[in-house]
């Protein structure tokens, strides 16, 4: 019998405020034009003054918990990707464990940018598989529009704020492709790349700083990166290109996303494509698809998902999973 990290329920939260690309228009050189044929994206949501990643967090996490039927007081793990939490210290994690009225477990956040959500679950699932943990959320919260340049029309167009959540929780499995549940992670980073994307502030200039980004390398990487990562974990799950239901990608940019599922080979049909309401929400991202997929009525118990991201680092990687 082989332990798995099988997913019972998962939610997303959108602040209220939706900016489609046409509100650029008065402040910058740009169209919704060119936003839509080079991004895919149409629209983003914003989070209001005063609204933080925790708290976005802990709506989503809410959600992910009443569609599980789980209670906060039984879980024993929160995992929170994001690079934009609300102070330097502590973790976004520990701030939603208190919102969620937590006394038990232990809470910490995870750091690799757009990648951030695949790492979380890697690590949630490795929680699991090794009895540390029953249940763990496993959440992707970012506030990237506190990091924007708005004078910089290549970046500020593309992010959007948001979070997803899953809850994770320890079964059984026969060790075969069949079961439920995290079936294989990869995960890779190399720093020798930070100048292609980084936020220019931090404690040691006291100015939590402005994303910085070279868009065509880091494109590049992405269209060379994003299907090998995803085709190492599948080889490692044993899991063919047929054996696919759902690519559930972090949503950059729709060109990204076409040009890994033709390398994956699989068409846009079996891709859950969110990015024209989201824009990019960093590690939000996919948590945030994977719940829309499941409301929309794409994703459904016993499909095999295969997620994949790349990001700041860089870092890149990809969970292939059993819904
Ligand atoms: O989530 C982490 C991973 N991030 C990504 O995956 C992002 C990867 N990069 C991209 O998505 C794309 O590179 C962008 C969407 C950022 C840019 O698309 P591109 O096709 O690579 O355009 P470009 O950067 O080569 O720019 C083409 C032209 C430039 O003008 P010139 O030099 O040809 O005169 C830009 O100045 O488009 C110009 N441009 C814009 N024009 C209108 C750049 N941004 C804008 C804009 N509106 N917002």
């Amino acid at each position: 019998m082989t332990t798995r990290a099988i997913i019972k329920g998962v939610g997303h939260y959108l602040p209220a405020r939706v900016v489609p690309n046409s509100e650029f228009e008065a402040t910058l050189e740009t169209t919704d034009e060119w936003i839509k044929a080079r991004s895919g994206i149409e629209r983003r949501h914003f989070a209001a003054d005063g609204e933080t990643t925790s708290q976005m967090a802990a709506h989503a996490a809410r959600k992910a918990l009443d569609m599980a039927g789980v209670d906060a007081a039984q879980v024993d793990a929160i995992v929170l990707a994001t690079s934009t939490p609300d102070l330097t210290f502590p973790s976004a994690a520990t701030m939603v464990q208190a919102e969620l009225g937590m006394k038990n477990g232990f809470a910490f956040d995870v750091q690799a940018v757009c990648a951030g959500f695949v790492y979380a679950l890697a690590n949630a699932n490795a929680l699991i598989v090794s009895q540390q943990a029953k249940r763990v959320l496993v959440i992707g919260a970012e506030t990237f529009s506190r990091i924007m340049d708005w004078t910089d029309r290549g970046t500020c167009v593309l992010f959007g704020d948001g979070a997803g959540a899953v809850l994770l929780e320890a079964g059984t499995g026969d060790g075969t492709k069949a079961d439920r549940g995290i079936l294989a992670t990869d995960l890779n980073s190399d720093g020798t790349y930070k100048d292609l994307l980084y936020v220019d502030g931090g404690v040691n200039d006291q100015n939590s700083g402005k994303l910085r980004m070279e868009g065509k390398e880091v494109f590049r990487h992405a269209v060379e990166k994003l299907a090998a990562t995803a085709h190492k974990a599948m080889e490692k799950a044993g899991v063919e290109t047929r054996d696919v239901d759902w690519v559930v990608p972090h949503q950059a940019n729709l060109r990204i996303i076409k040009a890994t599922a033709t390398k994956m080979g699989l068409p846009l049909e079996n891709v859950v494509v969110t990015v024209q309401d989201h824009g990019n929400t960093s590690a939000a991202s996919i948590p945030l698809a994977l719940s829309v997929g499941v409301e929309r009525g794409q994703i459904k118990q016993g499909d095999m998902v295969v997620t994949e991201a790349i990001g700041g680092g860089l870092a890149w990687g990809s969970v292939v999973l059993r819904w």
